[in-house]
Formats: C-alpha cells, sequence, structure tokens
C-alpha cells in the first residue's frame, strides 16, 4: 500500500490525500456537526451501497443538514475514487463525511447559504480470516455514555472512541454498550445472543445504529427458519447467553466467546454461529459476484 498516492475525494476535487484540506471554521472541525458512512468493498466492489446511501440520507435528514443524495451520483462517484485507489488491494472501506459546512463564524446556530463539505476516502482494510474468527474474541462491558440519538450516524464519537480504546488496552476486541442495565451495542458494532436456540438482538430503535449487518443477519435468520426475535437484551440475559456476536460492514458476524473475565456459554464458538457464518459468507458471495 502506497501511503502518498492515496487519492481522497473533497469538495469536487481528486487530491493526494495530503493535500485535501478543510477550514477552521467547518462546522465538522467547531461543532462535531455531520454525519457519516462506512461502505465496505470486497473483490473491489462496493458491497450494499444502497443500504447505506438510505441509513446516510436517514442520518442527514435527522441532523437537518441541507444535502440531497442522488444515490447513483455518488455511487458513480465513490467508484471513481476506487479506481484511483486500486493499488490498495481488492478489500477496503469507502468512508464518506457530510458536514453542515464552514460558515465565516463559530455560531450554534445553522449557517445561511453555506454549502455542506463532502468528503470521502478508501482505505484498505484487513478483515480478520474465517480461521481468526474461529479462534473467539473478548468482549469487555462498559456503560453508554453516548447521548440519546444513537440511530443517527454523526461523527461525534468521543464515548466510542473512548470505549474502544479501553477495550484494546484490556486486549478487547470490543466494547459492549451497557444503559440502565440493557445491552444495546458496541462501540462500531451491533449485539446478537443466542438463548436455548433463540436468536436475539436489541430492537433498531433510536439507542442504537440499526447496522446494515443486523439487518441482513435477521433476514437470512427469518428467511432459514432459525429462531429469532427482536427483544432488549438485559444485563443478566447477556452474561447467561449461549452465544454472543458482534456484527458489523467489516467485522461481519463476529463470535465474542469471552465476555469480561468470564467464558460465554462453552468459550468456544457456538452451532449457531457456524450455521449464520455459512449463510452470510455465502449471501456475500452472491451479493459482490
Ligand atoms: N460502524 N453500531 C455502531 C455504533 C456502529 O458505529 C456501527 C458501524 C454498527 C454496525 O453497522 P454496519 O453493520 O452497518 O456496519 C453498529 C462503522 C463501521 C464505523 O463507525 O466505522
Amino acid at each position: 500500500m502506497s501511503h502518498s498516492s492515496r487519492i481522497v475525494y473533497l469538495n469536487g476535487q481528486f487530491l493526494p490525500v495530503e493535500q485535501a484540506t478543510v477550514s477552521v471554521m467547518d462546522r465538522g472541525f467547531l461543532f462535531g456537526d455531520g454525519v457519516y458512512e462506512v461502505i465496505p468493498i470486497f473483490n473491489s466492489r462496493f458491497f450494499l451501497p444502497k443500504r447505506h446511501l438510505q441509513r446516510l440520507k436517514r442520518s442527514l435528514t435527522a441532523v437537518e443538514i441541507d444535502f440531497a443524495v442522488d444515490e447513483d451520483q455518488l455511487l458513480a462517484l465513490f467508484e471513481e475514487l476506487l479506481q484511483r485507489n486500486t493499488e490498495q488491494g481488492d478489500t477496503q472501506v469507502l468512508y464518506v463525511q457530510i458536514t453542515r459546512g464552514a460558515a465565516l463564524n463559530r455560531d450554534h446556530l445553522f449557517p445561511e447559504g453555506v454549502k455542506p463539505t463532502l468528503f470521502a476516502q478508501c482505505t484498505a482494510v484487513k478483515p480478520l480470516t474465517e480461521a481468526e474468527m474461529r479462534q473467539g474474541s473478548h468482549a469487555i462491558t462498559v456503560q453508554d455514555t453516548r447521548w440519546a440519538w444513537c440511530y443517527i450516524k454523526a461523527i461525534t464519537l468521543l464515548p466510542n472512541v473512548l470505549s474502544a480504546q479501553h477495550a484494546r488496552q484490556v486486549g478487547a476486541r470490543e466494547a459492549i454498550l451497557l444503559r440502565d442495565g440493557v445491552a444495546l451495542e458496541g462501540c462500531s458494532s451491533n449485539l446478537f445472543i443466542v438463548k436455548d436456540g433463540v436468536i436475539i438482538t436489541p430492537p433498531a430503535n433510536y439507542q442504537i445504529l440499526g447496522g446494515v449487518t443486523r439487518d441482513i443477519v435477521l433476514e437470512l435468520a427469518r428467511s432459514n427458519q432459525m429462531p429469532v426475535k427482536e427483544a432488549s437484551v438485559t444485563e443478566n440475559m447477556l452474561r447467561h447467553a449461549d452465544e454472543v456476536w458482534m456484527t458489523g460492514s467489516v467485522k461481519e458476524v463476529l463470535p465474542i466467546t469471552q465476555l469480561d473475565d468470564k467464558p460465554v456459554g462453552t468459550g468456544k464458538v457456538g452451532a449457531v454461529w457456524e450455521k449464520m457464518q455459512r449463510l452470510y459468507q455465502d449471501a456475500k458471495k452472491n451479493l459482490i459476484q
């Protein structure tokens, strides 16, 4: 991977990353006033891009950023960006961020006549191999200190950043966020548990980000007659689950085999995960061909 030649997109231009700069007055910088999406690229193909763009639209609407998402136009732009970065390999992620733009002065109120800032980049990622996933992962629990509108993919990620770093420091791969005795999701992933053969995931309300991967897992479970429900997962349910999984665009369906200092179930990846992993990988293969 060549760092110096990575090309990014900023407000209408394709530029080497070192030359892409935004104003200090950008509201993303001053207020964290923006939203984003992360779209995985497998086999040099965008994976489920329309679902991510639908969510981007929902986030923009929720924070009243006046940016009309033209799906075909944005996808063409992303494709061009990918074509300019092929030397990074065929597995990457596209990051797109839209802020409310740069006004002349810092003022909490929305500025008038200011164009949103549009930034996009493709970067290489190295997802875990199936063999690595199969070894199981460690997750910790932390209190959820985020705001109340977690369904918005907002760039204000300080609680997520702090919890992710804390997890890393204790050798864990994810932190599961608990609020009022209820387990909600990870710092950058959704949560599933399995109890007595039933797959359970917290409902996609304002307390979590409704993940694209979460939706695919739910759809696969339902279409393959696997018992599944969207229901609140209490801390007690989490701690007594037979299996715990965390899902995300790059993490895919990650089996958690250690929660804090205790094994999950048998401490090995579970049979229901095995089945879902096959369904997910097959579905992915079909979708990226
Ligand atoms: N995060 N929950 C949160 C809080 C997330 O930030 C993410 C994704 C997910 C999973 O969503 P999806 O399945 O659509 O990737 C759930 C991205 C990857 C990030 O912030 O980098």
